[in-house]
């Protein structure tokens, strides 16, 4: 057999996924497992959503479409955009893909030549390091550390900017440790994009879940609508995860190439998705500011029984829906206390390096579940931590 594609050997899978695999595996030999590895919102599509569904494959929706996305949908994400971000967006500037995940790896193949170099946030989405390195770039991992609330540090990214340096990534609300970037790092960062005429990928997933006032947009900085690609999708906001629903709002003369990669590979995003989409956006049963709300009490039920398990410490996230907790106390490493909680106890985490480096000594939960299976697991790992307490104590 001729061998495949050498880009494949920078590619790297995802820790949550193969997690989710071992703990089936265990479900499936009668184990009880509860399941805090994937981001999936708990919660399904409103029933206005699923209406709206119903009706367009009704009305005989179900035909390729245009490729940027239905100018109904784009009209509503600026009506929606600008309800929920304050931005001042045309049809003419989002391109409609199938997922967030499918708009980051096509906006990276719009702006990446081999060689070029991409800050990204470590610990992050592994996607970051892993589509611009198949593309042939450099990835160069900025950190977002305790000592500086998880913020990213503008003087470390002025620090790596190179003249190679040709995107910064962002995401607020971070994945895996929940922060919302401070104002003032926004406004260093997209300062820095100017001066060194960068693009930034703000990936915007889980804007819509913060629970620290108003959502600033990076593309809202001054001299940032011109180089800004904002990655949304219905994902987490509208607990849409299997309908595989994203965009992207780039500058003008993006669109072109992002319709090019779009014609060649997914035509265009199922039309009758795209219309149910739009009565999520209009969300008649206010389904997005509920959720958010109940994924901030899940939050405080949940980091207060964490810190109650010897060896752990979990700061409250500010957005998202993941505890991102220090298990150094534990004195054993990240992969053993997941590899315990799985086995021993039926909870399924994530060590934190599946984010990066950087993520090393943490484990990230989803808070995907009801406050009792929350309080239930944080009881498993409670019983089971004398294993590391007799680990630590020796
Ligand atoms: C930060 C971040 N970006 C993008 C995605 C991809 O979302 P989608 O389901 O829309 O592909 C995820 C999914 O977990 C995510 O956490």
């Amino acid at each position: 057999m001729r061998p495949l594609a050498t880009r494949l050997n920078v590619l790297s899978g995802e820790g949550a996924l193969s997690v989710f695999a071992r703990a089936k595996e265990l479900e499936r030999q009668g184990r009880s497992i509860i399941h805090l590895e994937l981001g999936e919102p708990d919660f399904h599509a409103a029933p206005s959503v699923v209406t709206a569904l119903k009706a367009a494959i009704d009305a005989g929706h179900d035909r390729y479409c245009q490729v940027p996305g239905i100018p109904a949908l784009r009209e509503e994400l600026c009506a929606y955009l600008k309800r929920t971000r304050n931005l001042d967006v045309t049809p003419g500037d989002i391109v409609v893909s199938p997922g967030a995940k499918t708009a980051l790896f096509n906006a990276l193949m719009a702006i990446v030549d081999p060689g070029d170099e991409v800050l990204y946030p470590d610990p992050g989405f592994p996607g970051y390091p892993s589509i611009p390195q198949g593309f042939g770039g450099v990835v160069v991992p900025y950190k977002l550390d305790a000592s500086r609330q998880m913020q990213p540090d503008a003087d470390e990214i002025a620090r790596l900017i190179t003249p190679r340096t040709k995107a910064i990534i962002t995401c607020s609300p971070n994945n895996p440790t929940g922060t919302v970037y401070t104002d003032m790092v926004q406004r260093r960062i997209a300062e820095l994009a100017v001066e060194h005429d960068l693009y930034v990928l703000s990936d915007e997933i889980y804007s819509r879940i913060s629970f620290k006032g108003e959502y600033q947009s990076m593309r809202s900085y001054p001299g940032m609508a011109e180089r800004t690609l904002v990655i949304d999708g219905f994902s987490k906001s509208f607990a849409m995860t299997g309908w595989r629903l994203g965009y992207t709002v780039a500058p003008s003369h993006l669109i072109p190439a992002l319709d090019l990669i779009a014609i060649n590979s997914y035509t265009c995003v199922a039309e009758f998705t795209q219309y149910a989409a739009i009565a999520a956006l209009r969300d008649v049963e206010n389904q997005t500011d509920r959720m958010a709300a109940e994924f901030r009490h899940r939050r405080d039920v949940f980091t207060t029984a964490l810190n109650q398990i010897p060896g752990f410490h979990c700061e409250p996230c500010d957005g998202a829906f993941y505890a991102w907790v220090n298990i150094t106390g534990t004195g054993i490493s990240a992969e053993e206390v997941c590899r315990l909680m799985l086995e021993e106890a039926g909870v399924a985490g994530i060590p934190g390096k599946a984010f990066g480096e950087a993520g090393r000594d943490f484990v990230r939960f989803s808070f995907v579940s009801a406050p009792a299976k929350l309080e239930e697991a944080a009881a498993r790992i409670q019983k089971i931590s004398v294993a590391w307490q007799a680990v630590a104590a020796r």
